[in-house]
């Protein structure tokens, strides 16, 4: 074997040898080895090329359910490319998004221009507003002390471009990816093997506190743990859910997370007092540059802002 053999072949060997590694390390939950559900590659590009389509009618003034852009309500459809003519009657059809016929707008826009103009709503309140208008408020948590509504938020500001807007791992870059996302809402499947103290550390230290790919970013220094936990409950509420079949449903997805389980036994309200909790928040802190250093708030709760206790947020639940 020549040189230029050689060389290609080491190469080739070490090109390998990290992408095994990858897909062996990424599919545990609580050091057991569970089904991976990920998108498959065909399934993300078409992702992908929806995403530039509907970014594409964006710019020519079309409105259109971009992501990040303009929000449309998942469980309904509402807001999506209508075929029919009246607004509101808009359904879900797949591999389709935009606006009704005709109007060269979505039905959400239509309600959000109305809405607005009743109520002069301007800058934040404007686009909670927005946010808020295009998926259920949940009624209940099945994390207490968490709030799933806030986690919402978050969740479609920093996580949707690689999770997707239904949680099922196809966001627009998810297919630039390697391993890809996984499917946030197999919940059976995989997602309720995860304590919420795994959740907890991926979520603020990313893929690397875990052992898991480090193209799940770190998030503790830009969202503070009460929304982290929030988070957490939006993430456990979209377990498993279906679509629904009637007004109480779409307000309350039926989740297949148990709060009761072993898994949900670490909660904002009684993090503090874990042992589990603390020592992933020490290695947390250390590795984030010590945010907090060593007046770590257990609990996870920052003051400042518009932020609210665990207390307050169980409270806000019920
Ligand atoms: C840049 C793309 C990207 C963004 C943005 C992103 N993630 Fe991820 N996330 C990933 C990838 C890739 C994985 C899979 C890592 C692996 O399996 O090795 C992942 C995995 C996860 C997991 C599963 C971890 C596990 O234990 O199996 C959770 C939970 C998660 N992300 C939550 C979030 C939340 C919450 C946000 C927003 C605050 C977010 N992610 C933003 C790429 C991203």
């Amino acid at each position: 074997m020549n040189a230029k053999w050689l060389v290609l072949l080491v190469v080739a060997l070490f090109a390998m040898v990290p992408a095994a590694m990858a897909a062996e390390k990424r599919c545990k939950a609580q050091g057991v080895k569970v089904e991976c559900p990920t998108q498959t590659k065909e399934a993300l590009e078409k992702a992908a090329e929806n995403y530039d389509k509907e970014a594409m009618d964006m710019l020519k003034g079309r409105a259109g359910s971009t992501y990040g852009i303009t929000g449309f309500d998942y469980l309904t459809g509402v807001g999506k490319r209508s075929s029919g003519s009246k607004a509101g009657a808009a359904t879900l059809e797949k591999g389709d998004s935009g606006y009704s016929k005709g109007t060269g707008k979505t039905e959400m826009w239509e309600r959000y221009d109305k809405m607005k103009k009743a109520q002069a709503f301007t800058g934040d309140s404007a686009y909670n507003l927005w946010t808020n208008s295009w998926s259920p408020s949940f009624k209940t948590s099945l994390v207490p002390g968490a709030n799933p509504n806030e986690g919402k938020q978050w969740f479609y500001v920093y996580c949707v471009g690689c999770h997707g807007w239904l949680l099922h791992g196809d966001g627009p870059t998810a297919i630039r990816l390697d391993p890809y996302p996984r499917n946030l809402t197999a919940g059976a499947e995989y997602m309720n093997k995860k304590t919420n103290v795994e959740l907890f550390t991926v979520i603020k230290g990313g893929g690397a506190a875990v052992e898991l790919s480090d193209a799940m970013p770190a998030w503790g220094n830009l969202i503070q743990d009460q929304d982290i936990w929030n988070v957490i409950a939006w993430i456990r509420a979209n377990a498993d859910t279906k679509k629904p079949a009637n007004l109480e449903e779409y307000l309350n997805p039926k989740s297949s997370f148990d709060p009761k389980s072993s898994a949900n036994a670490v909660t904002p309200l009684n993090a503090a007092k874990s042992a589990e909790f603390n020592e992933a928040q020490e290695m947390l802190e250390a590795m984030l540059a010590g945010r907090g250093g060593d007046e770590l708030k257990g609990g996870g709760y920052v003051d400042g802002g518009l932020r609210r206790t665990p207390e307050e947020e169980a409270k806000r639940m019920k």
